[in-house]
């Protein structure tokens, strides 16, 4: 069974009088081991995607149809579906780990609520066992120090390895990791992408991967799709998208690694005079 398929998803937000149809009609699939990736240019609906699978949009602000289905079973329906699997069978990496955890409890105690939810059945000294062993898994030198550190005396990359912990301790087959590195510094960005793969190599889990950089797509993806505007317009394995990609949309997101040399589309250079 695939760990997530997802058929002709539509997400409409509705803001006031207007309504933006953010998600388009999009259809992928993840299995075991695989990571699939969803670039685009900000504003394109991955995030919006990736919520709305995870039914983290408030049911006022976003009509959702079609289907996603994790572990066989369509979220889109009714909430005790997701409310049944989130935390079981799929796993959320936030996109800012400076913002994610509660400032006022200590990553010991945020660790051990996490494992519980697991194991319920955990004495207090057996939960923080099992959080400091989690800890550990994620290469957090001195796990002890840190248990008892509070969020804001911890670096951001440090705190997301702490929020990986977190989705490891969960043991879902499936995470969703919504650029998971891009609040870091580049330093510390491959550290975290290492990680994501080293987990990934033992533990066979799925990611759903949402990136703007073609680099970590390139890095870690099995394949990707191509978000523009609502829609994927084109998906395939990483390298051949992105060695021989075929809509001149993704061309320009390839030409925006610096690396490749600069892109200029005489186009947008005309809108940019007159504004
Ligand atoms: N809370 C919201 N209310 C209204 N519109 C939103 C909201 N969140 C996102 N959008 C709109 O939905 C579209 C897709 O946004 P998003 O999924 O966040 O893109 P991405 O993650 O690719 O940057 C954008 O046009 C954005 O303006
Ligand atoms: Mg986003």
């Amino acid at each position: 069974m695939r760990l997530l398929e997802v058929n002709d998803l539509q997400v409409e937000l509705i803001t006031g009088d207007r309504v933006v149809r953010a998600v388009d009609g999009v259809s992928f699939h993840i299995d075991r081991g695989e990571t699939v990736t969803i670039i685009g240019e900000s504003g394109s609906g991955k995030s919006t995607t990736a919520m709305a699978i995870l039914r983290l949009l408030p049911d006022d602000l976003a009509v959702i149809s079609g289907e996603a289905r994790i572990a066989g079973e369509d979220v889109t329906g009714s909430r005790d579906v997701i409310d049944r699997l989130r935390g079981r069978a799929v796993a959320l990496i936030p996109q800012d780990p400076m913002t994610a955890l509660n400032p006022i409890a200590t990553i010991g105690r945020q660790m051990t609520e996490a494992v519980r939810i697991k194991y319920p059945r955990l004495s207090t000294a057996e939960a923080r066992a099992k959080a400091l062993d989690l800890m550990e898994q994620v290469h957090i030198r001195t796990p002890d120090k840190q248990f008892a550190a509070y969020p804001h005396q911890l670096s951001g990359g440090m705190l997301q390895r702490v929020l990986i912990a977190m989705a490891v301790s969960t043991d879902a087959d499936l995470i969703v990791a919504d650029e998971p590195t891009s609040a870091l510094d580049v330093t510390v960005q491959a550290g975290i992408l290492d990680l994501l793969l080293e987990l990934q190599e033992k533990t066979g889990i799925g990611l759903l991967l949402i990136t703007h950089d073609l680099g970590v797509a390139r890095l870690m993806s099995d394949r990707v799709h191509v978000m523009k505007a609502g829609a994927f317009v084109e998906g395939g394995p990483v390298t051949e998208v992105v060695d021989h990609p075929q809509h001149p949309y993704t061309q320009k997101l390839l030409g925006a690694i610096p690396e490749l040399g600069p892109w200029h589309d005489p186009a947008l250079e005309k809108e940019n005079s007159h504004g």
